[in-house]
């Protein structure tokens, strides 16, 4: 095996977290290598000491059998080296094709050199994404961003690419078009370094696969000698499943609604819906990327303006709408695109969490310190968020924890309404079935949920009803009790799947 790159006993700390704890592993020329692990396990780290972005403390790399030195992005870049990381990482002002040669070709008075517009019409018919050129990249949808970061690989032609979480927004479609495009790369000889929690993407797409945990490498084997079990246990140290817990009994019938919408519409992305939403129950939203569903969302927690139609909330017609007073109404949102939305990312997470809460902890306006440290304390250790300390910027967890912290934030204002979108993405499997239970739980206690994910089985398994999403309208609902993914997934393709062939209309 010709190796196009290998770490040997890579040791990284962060203060008291031992991040690569003595890595040694090596990428073969033209292999796609899928890395799994749990939230924190190390995997971004080692993407970007490769990728040139953290210098490591000790050990070596070697790029193509030769040792690097001084290694950071611009020299890794020289040699090939291109790292697509877990945090986007564009200029939103620029265009998308600017985004994607940037660095590379120089730009005159701002305008794109002709001679780029051919290329990256080149670079269009690998990917067939669609996106368009001229489009600044601040207007795109996260989705839309990732596309733009794996263009942009692709035009600095490098020959060890680090996808870190590429796939975390994109739909099923999209997944499968980079999943074509790694195997096209690696028939150029190209190496693809493969980070994610989608394992039966890792068993299909990779060559072979490495299993970290706690900073260290617990084995790599050749795809074909793994399971999705193998993995999980590798990754947990003992075997484990994803576990649905069992639904809150549904509200009584003739329960109102804690929130309404009456044939809403809001710009080109929401066309005329109507769902509503008891204390108690969980509605699940479910539909492809792009269908409509976060815009739906939005609207309802007042991001985005209602230009006809109501939304009522604990049974008054909500006027002068925004997030803001959402918020002070008794509604939480835990958003898509968590780094924007979300977090402050130079901040401790004590104060993340607590911020939106502080009222809550004040008595005679005193805030009481002691009360916010106990709650916020108890969360983060319910929710596994690793390593479990208050004090410390959310920046430098790992991105799972991250959306942990996130979580945390809205669960501890005892919303009325919890909306959440995509709330397991990026979380490792024994996050997930925590935050299944958390789920549950906050509807047991009397909120509302709205569940919007790309996940099926985990809107099925939560959700009591369904509502399927299309172009911006709500075009059925299922009791989710009696509903198989393979049922949703065909009507909201609206297509017969395989799975239907031959079988009765
Ligand atoms: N810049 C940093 N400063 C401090 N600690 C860090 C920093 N980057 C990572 N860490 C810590 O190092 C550990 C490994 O993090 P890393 O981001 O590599 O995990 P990961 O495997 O990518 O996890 P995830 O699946 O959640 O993305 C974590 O405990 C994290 O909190
Ligand atoms: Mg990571």
């Amino acid at each position: 095996m010709q190796a196009a790159a290998t770490v040997r006993a890579l040791s990284k700390r962060f203060g008291s977290t031992q991040a690569l704890d003595s890595v040694s592993l090596s990428f073969a020329v033209g292999e796609v290598h899928g890395l799994v692990g749990e939230n924190g396990a190390g995997k971004s780290t080692l993407g970007k000491a490769i990728g040139g972005l953290y210098h490591p403390d000790s050990g070596d790399i070697e790029i193509f059998g030769h040792a690097v030195r001084r290694w950071d992005t611009r020299r890794a870049q020289e040699a090939g080296v291109v790292l697509i990381a877990q945090e986007l990482c564009l200029v939103p002002d620029l265009t998308v094709a600017e985004n994607v040669f940037l660095g590379r070709e120089k730009r005159t008075f701002g305008v794109l050199h002709p001679g780029l517009l051919g290329r990256y019409r080149e670079l269009e018919q690998v990917c067939g994404f669609g996106l368009p050129p001229d489009a600044p990249v601040g207007t795109l949808s996260i989705a839309d961003q990732q596309k733009v970061e794996i263009m942009r690989a692709l035009a600095r032609e490098a020959r060890i690419i680090v996808m870190d979480e590429p796939t975390s927004s994109l739909t099923a479609d999209e997944a499968g078009r980079l999943h074509e495009i790694m195997r096209w790369l690696r028939s150029r000889g190209t190496t693809v370094i493969y980070v994610t929690h989608f394992l039966d993407d890792v068993l299909a797409n990779c060559d072979r696969v490495t299993v970290m945990r706690d900073g260290r490498v617990i084995r790599t084997a050749p795809t074909a000698a793994e399971t999705k079990a193998s993995l999980v246990e590798a990754m947990l140290g003992e075997p484990a499943d994803v576990l649905l817990p069992e639904r809150p009994a549904p509200p009584p019938p003739g329960t109102p609604p804690v929130a309404e919408m009456r044939e809403v519409h809001s710009g080109t992305a929401v066309r005329g819906v109507s769902l509503l939403v008891r204390p108690g129950e969980i509605v699940g939203l479910a539909g492809l990327v792009g269908s409509g569903r976060t815009e739906i969302a939005r609207v309802l927690f007042g991001c985005d303006p209602v230009d006809a139609g109501q939304i009522l909330f604990r049974g008054a017609a909500v006027t002068g709408a925004s997030p803001r007073a959402s918020i002070a109404r008794g509604m939480a949102m835990i958003p898509e695109d968590r780094r924007a939305q979300g977090l402050v990312l130079l901040r401790p997470t004590l104060e993340n969490v607590s911020l939106p809460h502080l009222g809550g902890f004040s008595r005679a306006g005193v805030l009481s310190r002691r009360a916010e440290r106990a709650a916020v304390s108890e969360l983060i250790e319910r929710l596994g968020v690793r390593p479990a300390e208050l004090d410390g910027d959310v920046a430098v967890y790992s991105g799972g924890n991250q959306q942990k912290v996130l979580f945390a934030k809205w669960l501890l204002g005892a919303p009325a309404l919890l909306i959440l979108d995509e709330p397991t993405r990026g979380v490792d499997v024994g996050a997930k079935s925590r935050i299944y239970q958390l789920i549950v739980e906050i509807a047991q206690a009397g909120t509302g949920v709205l569940l919007i994910s790309s996940e099926l089985e985990e809107v099925i398994g939560l959700s009591h009803r369904v509502h399927l999403v299309r172009g911006g309208s709500i075009i059925g609902e299922v009791p989710a009790k009696d509903a198989t993914v393979d049922d949703l997934l065909q009507r909201l393709f609206d297509v017969p799947t395989s799975a239907s062939t031959g079988g009765t209309p």
